[in-house]
């Protein structure tokens, strides 16, 4: 018992003094948190991203456009952590933000579930958390900024439904692959739930055999490709479609198609329209991928960030949406949370030069890298 009360006495003297720390760093008398309750006044936000492996957006684009619209928001660079794909390692960057005087938190959880502690942490400091790409399951959030995810599901699905014929004619099957992305990230099941809305009739209708349906921990590029290899060996190398979930996977599986020369005669599709997605359509390995101008989201959330530090309405930029969370949430489920929604769009090879060369998401220079002249009536 004494032990304990020593324990806790301890505790209490570090956290007095760590709040004594936090108040020194801070201009004026009063520490920034207790400026900034509930954002109002805040300057100093925290970005908390997930990983940079499994996808090249977070790294290329959501940093610099975060930090760039933050900093201009609030007159502050923001703090900036990735966690690596690691839930604990973000659990650890969010307190050491709130301890140094984060006010306003923007996470992308590294997992849905286990980052409700982290909004739980934060609203104790009476500090919002706008959930960023990816929901948090937790009905103490106060915003959440995405894509309509389960469309961007039905993109892919449709591209399928839209484009098999001549796959399962020429591969003589009509065998499918479904490679998902991480079941720890909410966005996984909604590209699931999206793709299947668009494939079920199909697989129902025996028109298109699902053989082969995983989710992908981590997202790990390198294990889809295991996947792949491993529903080509279970079937013969016969397979016509392959449902991938997004570009730096669907860049795998191709690795393992060319492994048995049916790179370019699989339906693959992908998300994210990175470079090397846009260039895999240009080659003719990938059929489509999903574009997500990461620049609306990012500015989408540098507004609400801004709307809570000047404590103004934040209903005109979330338009009376709300996004429920799912009853994989627990106690969460079912809570709305006021959301930002932006629209994805599916690019193929009719369309890369109107989408994402248009809005320079992507350059010439980088998706014609090594490509003969001509390529696509694109590459110079
Ligand atoms: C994002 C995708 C990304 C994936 C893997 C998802 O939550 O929405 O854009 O490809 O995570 O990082």
């Amino acid at each position: 018992m004494f032990t304990m009360m020593a324990g806790i006495l301890v505790f209490s003297l570090l956290l007095v003094a760590c709040g004594g720390t936090s108040t020194s760093t801070t201009t004026g008398t009063t520490p920034t948190t207790a400026a900034a309750t509930n954002g109002k006044g805040c300057k100093q936000a925290g970005i908390l991203l997930p990983e940079t492996a499994t996808s090249e957006r977070w790294d290329k684009k959501d940093r610099p456009l975060l930090i760039a619209d933050i900093t201009k928001a609030l007159g502050t660079a923001p703090f900036y952590n990735n966690a690596q794909g690691s839930a604990t390692t973000q659990q650890t960057q969010a307190q050491a933000d709130l301890a140094n005087g984060a006010c306003i938190l923007v996470l992308a959880p590294a997992d849905s579930v286990s980052a409700a502690a982290i909004v739980a942490a934060a609203k104790a400091k009476g500090v919002p958390v706008i959930a960023y790409d990816r929901l948090v399951y937790s009905a103490d959030l106060n915003y959440y900024v995405s894509f309509d995810n389960t469309k961007v599901g039905q993109l892919q699905g449709q591209y399928i439904a839209d484009h098999y014929k001549s796959f399962v004619t020429a591969n003589g099957t009509n065998n499918t692959v479904m490679i998902n992305g991480a079941s720890t990230d909410n966005n996984a099941l909604l590209f699931n739930a999206g793709a299947l809305s668009a494939l079920n009739p199909l697989f129902t209708a025996g028109t298109l055999k699902k053989v082969y349906e995983k989710f992908t921990p981590g997202w790990d590029n390198a294990t889809a490709q295991t996947e792949m290899q491993g529903a080509l060996v279970a079937n013969g190398n016969k397979v016509a479609v392959a449902y991938v979930a997004n570009d730096g996977m669907a860049n795998n599986v191709i690795a393992a198609l060319k492994a048995v020369q049916l790179n370019g005669k699989v339906l693959v599709t992908g998300q994210d329209a990175t470079a090397a997605g846009i260039q895999n359509i240009l080659k003719g390995y990938q059929a489509m991928t999903v574009y997500k101008a990461i620049t609306k989201e990012a500015q989408a959330t540098a507004d609400l960030v801004a709307a809570l530090s000047n404590g103004t309405d934040t209903s005109s930029l979330t338009a009376g949406n709300t996004t429920t969370i799912p009853s994989g949430g627990g106690a969460a489920a079912g809570a709305k949370i006021a959301s930002v929604l932006e629209t994805p769009v599916t690019v193929d090879k009719t369309n890369i030069q109107s989408t994402v060369l248009a809005d320079n998401y992507v350059t010439v220079a980088q998706i014609c890298a090594g490509l003969p002249s001509g390529t696509g009536g694109i590459c110079p």
